[in-house]
């Protein structure tokens, strides 16, 4: 589904991926974990097109996303942080967005009606916590029931619950042979949501792994226990 071959991308200098070799199948929930600045939001944007590798090649469903801009109808993508116009309403968000992406393909509101979105919609953006607006993005992500969902820390600044309904929307979307991208530091989510752990250290993969404790009674290995070489290793550097 997705094919990512001998990614490089540098800002300047820096050389922020390093040959980065992904094949991504549907119907799972990957889950990319790695500390503050490893890389994560800058692979996401490369396989989104926001961001344009300095080498290497993606295809996604076997075709490449170079000038393709079709591709992204496909994926809904939440950024890890939703910078809308601050001085327009939610209402004129949701339209905005209704209206790029085709207003027929509006179709799943189950997270907007969970998270009681209809009950703010005439908010400015400037007046919501960082809470709502999260809710706001999350909604919006789900709503056009694309066959990729990028998710850049979708927990991150919700409340609990919310999370939690989060999470169930995640996996049931996975069961309809979705597949998920998740980025996220909180361990347990991972170890509860991903079928595919890869972890990433100064742009490099440096660990993939298929997280056999998910859905099962044995969760005896927690994720700590199965990164712990990295952890080490990445201390002491
Ligand atoms: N637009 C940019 N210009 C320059 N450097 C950037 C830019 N975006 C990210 N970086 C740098 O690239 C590295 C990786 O960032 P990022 O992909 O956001 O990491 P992560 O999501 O894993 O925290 C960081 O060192 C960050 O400062
Ligand atoms: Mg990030």
């Amino acid at each position: 589904m997705i094919n990512a071959e001998n990614i490089n991308k540098y800002y300047g200098k820096f050389h922020v991926l390093k040959s980065i070799n992904l094949k991504i199948d549907k119907g799972q929930i990957v889950a990319l974990m790695g500390p503050n600045g490893s890389g994560k939001t800058t692979l996401l944007k490369c396989i989104l097109g926001l961001v344009i590798a300095d080498s290497g090649e993606i295809k996604v469903d076997g075709a490449s996303i170079k000038n393709n801009f079709e591709y992204r109808h496909k994926i809904g993508y939440m950024p890890q942080t939703a910078y809308f116009p601050e001085n327009i309403k939610v209402k004129d968000v949701i339209q905005i967005i209704k209206e790029i992406r085709g207003e027929k393909s509006a179709t799943d509101f189950e997270l907007y009606e969970y998270y009681g979105i209809e009950n703010f919609t005439d908010k400015k953006i400037s007046s919501l916590s960082q809470g709502m607006k999260q809710k706001v993005s999350s909604a919006l992500t789900f709503m056009f029931d694309s066959d990729i969902l990028i998710l850049d820390e979708p927990t991150a600044g919700l409340d609990p619950l919310s999370a939690e309904y989060m999470k169930l929307k995640i996996k049931k979307e996975k069961d309809k042979g979705k597949l998920i991208i998740i980025t996220t530091h909180i361990l347990n989510e991972v170890e509860e949501l991903s079928d595919r752990m890869i972890y990433l250290l100064d742009g490099e993969v440096r660990a993939d792994r298929i997280n056999d404790s998910s859905g099962t009674k044995n969760r005896a290995e927690s994720i700590l226990e199965k990164f712990t070489d990295l952890f080490k290793s990445y201390e002491w550097k």
